[in-house]
């Protein structure tokens, strides 16, 4: 394990507060659905997987305190607090796909007492969790296999063990592969520096060497022949196959495909939206334009600076070497490669 970034403890949810990251260990509580909207709302709790655990809790919260004596009433507070929940932040498909995977639960188990489905719903957020290790590994375990002995690899945003429950996708595979690489090439990931602050922080703590690059020299050491592989993870994969990942990622797709490098994007199959065709409909979350004024607290540019900060960017699949699931590889992915790994079952029979 490499971190614990979500738990259950003392009947309420303490997540690793990642603002806080690399400079304090702080766990921050959540004891209602409105902390846990706030929680991901403002990245205490961020990445794709880790914010689908967050919103799975986040509904038990909501609920726990409900006096309805009726499905009919209980259930409408269902919806509203999944409502509100789904409103926190918009791209990454996890946080939908939990709280579609609770209000199953849910109504699967109407005619049972209403103390009896709070208790349904905790369970079914403890199964995500405790799934999301698996899966990691899983992940890992596929993606181990691409990684050439003695490659540098070079990756993007953090999509390690803070943001999933402890091992990560992208960095799960590094972790996995960790004795065939020589060196992690850490882009800083402006603005919100989860390159710097985060994937620094767990690539260290591992023992893993690892450098830290701006985002703008990933070109030229590209040029210098000095990646040998590039990964990263995902926040929405369209049907066919185009990514939403962290901004700056499409650039290095873009770069990879120039300098003949491989280009892997590691997610599980909650990430795949297969109900949206390409990402050109991928939901893009623009955020506070403070987080590209500001560094820490000071401001870097003049207060009243007209910016533009979208989360997230599109990869298009035809950039992408392979995607790397807990189901297995897709290589060169496309429609139909996506829906054959997405639709099979997994060792347990569930899809
Ligand atoms: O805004 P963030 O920090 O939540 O963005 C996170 C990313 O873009 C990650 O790469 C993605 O969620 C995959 S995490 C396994």
């Amino acid at each position: 394990m490499t971190v614990e970034t979500i738990r259950w403890k003392n009947n309420r949810v303490e997540l690793i507060d990642q603002r806080l990251l690399p400079a304090k260990l702080k766990y921050a509580i959540c004891v209602t659905d409105k902390d846990m909207w706030t929680a991901i709302r403002t990245l205490k709790v961020r990445g794709a997987p880790a914010i689908g655990v967050a919103g799975a809790y986040g509904v038990y919260l909501g609920v726990r305190e409900s006096k309805a004596k009726v499905y009919k009433a209980f259930r409408r507070e269902v919806d509203r607090i999944i409502e509100y929940l789904a409103r926190s932040r918009p791209t990454a498909r996890n946080l939908f796909w939990a709280l579609e995977r609770v209000l199953d639960v849910v109504e699967k188990n109407k005619d049972k007492k209403i103390s009896v489905i709070k208790k349904i719903i905790l369970r079914e957020a403890h199964t995500i969790l405790k799934e999301d290790k698996k899966t990691c590994r899983a992940i890992g375990r596929y993606g181990s296999v691409l990684i050439p002995r003695g490659s540098t690899v070079l990756t993007h945003c953090n999509a390690g063990g803070l943001a999933t429950v402890d091992y990560g996708t992208a960095l799960g595979v590094i972790f996995t592969a960790r004795k065939k690489i020589k060196r992690v090439y850490v882009d800083e990931t402006r603005p919100v520096l989860q390159g710097a602050r985060l994937t620094a922080w767990e690539l260290k703590k591992q023992g893993i060497p690892a450098t830290l690059v701006c985002d703008n020299m990933a070109a030229s050491l590209m040029a210098d022949g000095e990646v040998d592989t590039i990964i990263v993870g995902a926040d929405r994969i369209a049907a066919n196959g185009d990514t939403a990942n962290k901004i700056g990622t499409y650039g290095l797709a873009i770069l990879a495909s120039y300098h003949n490098i491989p280009f892997y994007v590691a997610a599980p199959v909650s990430t795949f939206d297969l109900s949206i065709s390409n990402g050109r409909e991928i939901p893009i979350e623009e955020r506070d334009s403070l987080e590209v004024k500001k560094i820490g607290k000071e401001y870097i540019t003049l207060k009243d600076m007209d910016v533009r900060n979208p989360a997230f960017d599109v990869t298009p699949a035809k950039l992408i070497t392979a995607i790397i699931t807990e189901r297995g590889l897709i290589k060169s992915p496309c429609r139909k490669r996506i829906r054959d790994v997405v639709n099979r079952q997994d060792a347990r029979g569930k899809k």
